[in-house]
């Protein structure tokens, strides 16, 4: 949550910190704001609500020029989202301008001391703190980076800190523990940003920050150490997609480029999975085989899609491996005391990588020696970083707030996870793997024929733009698909969406249907004859008492159509691999119905990307 921009070197600072603050937007909306050094002070400017009244503000009030900047995009926690808690947050003397992402545990004893001091807080941010406690600091030294070194050292929580100071020309200093930092390397300038997006409009060389380190930006150098001052190791990296891979290219919302980007995610995470003898080969699976094969347990840990994700990965697992997978939501996960030592894989699912609650949870199942493999879609994040192995997935950048191509990718690493586990202990043969990866192959095509269909499904969004609430119902991997065509109507549409089990229908939910509602069901491949039979009596169910079902179906199964209102017709692929095709026409129905209801459908209010907060 919040993005934040730094930069210093040769062009106008405003434009580059608002050029990578429009890319950071996802990743809060609520207010932006700016901080520039002119002639030895700072000059900023800030506003409530999305960078658009920010423009509105700098044409109105113009900034000097400067190229050292720094930026910020919020997503509140401390404070109301108004102009006064507005990032730059600068010290009493209006020198020292601080940005900041992130929750700072322990300021309210810090804020009481600088207030028993004599500092004047005019927001109520745990921010602004942070920029009195550096005045308090730069009375001692006139070294920034020494003085956010000491700040940091008293911090708890988690925080991304960028500061300018209007004493230290060229000079941008940054901070990060347990939330994102990363630094891009260009000539005669350099850029500190929430994520590389915000800068690859200028350099692909990327530096990796680690926990706990403070880096400087001057315009020719890069100097990262510890909070202590110690040189700290890095890791360089090269962003190797495309800039248009973070633009809309002329689609209206990146939410609907996404879904129509997925047959080439969906390919893109497949390739390259095979070493010359056909084996399968995982990227950064830096655990050997032995101690794959010594592993009991398996949790899946994530939060939101990436959750819905781990339910669909427990049923191809469990099938294909016969090892016990647990899913559990990252923010109960550690509250629970759970069962996990030496011989449980925890395997966490995170699209951002930077959710707080999965990341806290990768460091419980560490402390508890379990070992932890990662499915992520971002590479250098911290979650990869934190983990004991890696299976990223090739979605390219996600920028609008819900997500679509990241679930497919993440569905399919999750497959691809369970038939290596099958492969290397022995529990499938090369032919049975070779075949199922046949089949993933064709999925590309088979969700490209989806979204070339899905003109119905948009029309049936602007018909039922009216309805107050849906309800989506599923059976075996179809119950995730039902959650999460739930959510997504939820996140977008701000109407009541429930995803239920088929079965658990009438245990509560069928309580819920009335004359009109919209029920969407999953209809399973008749592959599984027993739970397709089941499906089919919970569609009589919900119809007989006054639904309006919209059925998802595979072609050629005629048998629901007699209690079908409306049918949905899902290319014929195997049980278990439904969810890439079935998930699809959800996703571009809540898209439909949001953009019908008027609502932004990249940023929906309240939300944002990366929740890095608990
Ligand atoms: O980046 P992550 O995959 O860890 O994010 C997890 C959830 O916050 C995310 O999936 C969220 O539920 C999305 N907005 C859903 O569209």
């Amino acid at each position: 949550m919040c993005g934040i921009v730094g930069y210093v070197g040769v062009r106008s600072g405003l434009e580059v910190v608002m050029s990578g603050l429009r890319r950071l937007e996802y990743r809060g909306y609520d207010s932006g704001g700016v901080a520039l050094v002119y002639e030895g002070r700072i000059a900023s400017a800030k506003k409530a609500g999305k960078l658009a009244n920010l423009d509105r503000e700098l044409a109105l009030h113009p900034l000097p020029d400067s190229s050292t900047a720094i930026g910020h995009t919020r997503w509140a926690t401390h404070g109301a989202p108004n102009d006064r808690n507005a990032h730059p947050h600068l010290d009493s003397s209006g020198s020292i301008a601080v940005v900041h992402n992130g929750i700072i545990e322990n300021i309210a004893e810090i804020r009481a001391n600088l207030e028993a001091a004599g500092h004047e807080m005019v927001s109520e941010t745990d921010t602004e703190t942070v920029a009195h406690l550096l005045h308090e600091e730069l009375k001692g030294t006139h070294d920034l980076a020494e003085a956010v070194r000491s700040v940091c050292r008293q911090l708890e929580g988690a925080f991304t800190l960028v500061i300018a100071s209007g004493r230290h020309p060229d000079l941008v200093v940054g901070a990060r523990r347990n939330s994102p930092l990363v630094v891009g390397r260009g000539k005669g300038e350099n850029f500190l940003a929430s994520d590389v997006s915000a800068f690859i409009e200028y350099t692909r060389d990327a530096i990796e920050l680690g926990q706990d380190q403070v880096v400087s930006i001057t315009p020719d150098e890069i100097v990262v150490t510890d909070f202590f001052g110690n040189p700290a190791e890095t890791k360089d990296y090269y962003v190797d997609w495309d800039i248009s891979a973070a633009e809309k290219g002329g689609y209206d919302w990146f939410m609907l480029k996404e879904i129509d980007e997925q047959p080439q995610d969906v390919a893109d995470t497949l390739l390259g999975r095979h070493d010359a003898s056909g084996a399968l080969q995982l990227d950064e699976m830096r655990l050997s085989d032995d101690e794959l094969r010594e592993i009991d347990k398996i949790i899946v840990i994530a939060c939101g899609t990436s959750f819905y994700a781990g339910l669909v990965a427990k049923y191809a697992i469990e099938h294909w491996t016969r090892i016990p997978c647990e899913v559990e939501l990252a923010s109960e996960f550690r509250y629970r005391d759970p069962i996990v030592d030496r011989s449980t894989l925890v395997v966490t699912i995170s699209q951002s990588g930077e959710t707080m609650d999965t990341l806290m949870a990768i460091r419980y199942a560490r402390q508890q020696r379990a070992k932890v493999l990662s499915i992520c879609n971002t590479n250098g994040s911290t979650i990869p970083r934190e983990s004991d192995a890696v299976l990223y997935t090739h979605a390219g950048p996600e920028i609008a707030v819900a997500s679509t191509k990241g679930f497919l990718a993440q569905v399919v690493a999750c497959y691809l996870l369970g038939l290596y586990l099958a492969q290397i202990r022995g529990l499938k043969y090369g032919d049975e793997i070779s075949r199922i990866m046949t089949d993933l192959e064709t999925m590309p095509a088979a969700i490209q024929r989806v979204l070339d269909e899905s003109e119905p499904v948009r029309q049936l969004a602007k018909e039922l733009a009216g309805s107050k609430s849906f309800l989506f119902l599923g059976r075996h991997v179809g119950y995730p698909v039902a959650l999460e065509g739930a959510l997504k109507l939820k996140e977008l549409a701000y109407l009541h969406a429930e995803g239920f089990a088929a079965g658990e229908l009438k245990h509560g939910p069928i309580a819920l249907v009335e004359e009109g509602v919209p029920v969407f069901i999953v209809v399973p491949p008749r592959g599984r004859d027993q739970v397709h039979e089941k499906v089919l009596s919970n569609i009589q169910e919900v119809r007989a008492r006054g639904a309006r079902t919209i059925v998802l179906v595979e072609d050629g199964d005629d048998s629901v159509v007699p209690y079908a209102d409306e049918l949905i017709r899902l290319p014929k692929v195997p049980t278990l691999l439904q969810p890439l095709v079935a998930t699809v026409p959800l996703q571009i129905f809540a898209c439909a119905l949001a953009t019908e209801m008027g609502h932004d459908v990249d940023q929906p209010r309240n939300l944002a990307k990366s929740v890095t907060v608990e």
